[in-house]
C-alpha cells in the first residue's frame, strides 16, 4: 500500500481498578510466596476489577484521558478499535459497548482478539486506516479482565494477572509532526494455540456442569514452553523492524515490551543488546494485564518524561494464538 498520509500517537491514557492485591495478599489464596513470584516473575502487586466494573468500564475510563490528551473531541473519532480477550461478552464486540459508553455511533467498532499482542495488532491495523485516507482519529485501547478468569487451583497461573486498559489516540500527522507510526511487524504461529488457552466457553466446549466443575472457563497455560516462544518471537519482530528501517539497536531510546515476565524482558534485552537504562517496566506494580501492558506502560513513561516526543521507541509483544507483534514509532 502507498500511504497517502502519516499516523501518529496524539494522545495516551490508561486505568486501572482501585483494588491492590499485593504478593502477601496472594499467599492467602494460592500455595505461594512473595518470594517466589518476586524472583519468578519480578511481580509485587496487581489491581483486581471491582465487583460491579467490567473490561468497557475500564476501556471507558483510559479513553478518556487519551482523548483529552490528544486535544480532540471524542466526537471527532472515527473508528475504535479494542485489543482484548476478555470483554464485557462473547459478543457483541466491547468496542461496540465502548462507542456507546462515549455517546458515539456511525463508524466501524470491532474487536481484535490476539491475546496479549491485541494492542499491537489493533496498532497496526489502525495505521493502515489512518495512512491510507479512511480515518484521521483511531481510538485504539488494550484492555483486560483476566483475574475473573483465573483458575485459583492453579498456582502456576493465579498469581501472574491483573487487571487494566491502556487507551491511544491514532490519528493524521500533518507535515510539520515528528512523530510518526514508522513501522509494525505482526506474525502467528497457530501450532501453538493450545498453550495458552480458556478451553470452554466457545464453539468446541459450550459452557455445561461438566465444564464448570473441571475448571474449564478460566486460563490454562503451559509457562515454560510460552515462555521460550516468547523471547525468541519477540527477538523476531523488532530484528524484522530494525533492519527494514535500517537503523541500529543504539539508535533506539526505548524498549518497551509486554509485561509477562521480568526475566523475559531481560533475556530479550540481552539479546538484542540494549543497555538495560532504556527497558520500560512496570511489571512489578500492574503484573500482567495482557493487551493493556504495553499501553498503559506507554502513558506512564510519557507522564513521567520518560518518552518524550521525538524519542524512537520499539515495543514488541507475544501471547495467545500463539501471536507476536512490534510496533517502532517515534513518539
Ligand atoms: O502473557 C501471556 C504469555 N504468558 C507468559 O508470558 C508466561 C510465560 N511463562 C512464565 O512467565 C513462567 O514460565 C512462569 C512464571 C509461568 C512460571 O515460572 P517457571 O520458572 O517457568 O516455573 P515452573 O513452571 O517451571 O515451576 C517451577 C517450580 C515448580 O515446582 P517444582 O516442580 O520445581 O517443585 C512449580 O510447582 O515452581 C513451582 N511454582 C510455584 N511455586 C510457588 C509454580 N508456580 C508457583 C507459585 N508459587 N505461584
Amino acid at each position: 500500500m502507498i500511504a497517502k498520509y502519516t499516523a501518529k500517537i496524539s494522545g495516551t491514557g490508561m486505568y486501572v481498578p482501585k483494588k491492590i492485591v499485593n504478593n502477601f495478599d496472594m499467599e492467602k489464596l494460592v500455595d505461594t510466596t512473595d518470594e517466589w513470584i518476586k524472583t519468578r516473575t519480578g511481580m509485587s502487586e496487581r489491581h483486581f476489577i471491582a465487583d460491579d466494573q467490567s473490561t468497557s468500564d475500564l476501556c471507558y475510563e483510559a479513553s478518556i484521558k487519551a482523548i483529552e490528551k490528544s486535544g480532540i473531541k471524542a466526537k471527532e473519532i472515527d473508528m475504535i478499535i479494542v485489543g482484548t480477550i476478555s470483554g464485557d461478552y462473547s459478543f457483541p464486540s466491547t468496542a461496540c459497548v465502548l462507542q456507546k459508553k462515549l455517546g458515539l455511533k456511525g463508524f466501524p467498532a470491532f474487536d481484535i482478539a490476539a491475546g496479549c499482542t491485541g494492542w499491537i495488532y489493533a496498532m497496526s491495523i489502525a495505521q493502515q486506516f489512518v495512512e491510507n485516507g479512511v480515518s484521521q482519529n483511531i481510538l485504539v485501547v488494550g484492555a483486560e479482565n483476566l483475574t475473573r478468569i483465573i483458575n485459583w487451583s492453579d498456582r502456576g497461573t493465579a498469581v501472574l494477572f491483573g487487571d487494566g486498559a491502556g487507551a491511544t489516540i491514532v490519528s493524521r500527522a500533518d507535515s510539520t509532526d515528528i512523530s510518526k507510526i514508522i513501522d509494525t511487524d505482526l506474525t502467528a504461529d497457530g501450532t501453538y494455540n493450545e498453550l495458552l488457552i480458556q478451553p470452554a466457553g466457545g464453539s468446541k466446549m459450550p459452557a455445561s456442569e461438566k465444564s464448570v466443575r473441571e475448571n474449564l472457563h478460566t486460563i490454562h497455560m503451559e509457562g515454560n514452553k510460552i515462555f521460550k516462544h516468547a523471547v525468541k518471537s519477540m527477538y523476531s519482530v523488532c530484528d524484522h523492524l530494525l533492519k527494514r528501517n535500517n537503523l541500529d539497536v543504539k539508535s533506539i531510546d526505548w524498549l518497551l515490551t509486554h509485561q509477562a515476565n521480568l526475566r523475559i524482558i531481560d533475556a530479550l534485552g540481552k539479546k538484542l543488546k540494549i543497555d538495560k537504562k532504556k527497558v520500560i517496566i512496570n511489571i512489578e506494580k500492574y503484573a500482567n494485564t495482557s493487551a493493556a501492558t504495553i499501553p498503559i506502560a506507554l502513558d506512564e513513561a510519557i507522564r513521567n518524561k520518560k518518552v518524550r516526543r521525538g524519542d524512537l521507541v520499539l515495543m514488541a509483544s507475544f501471547g495467545a494464538g500463539l501471536t507476536a507483534g512490534g510496533l517502532l514509532i517515534r513518539y
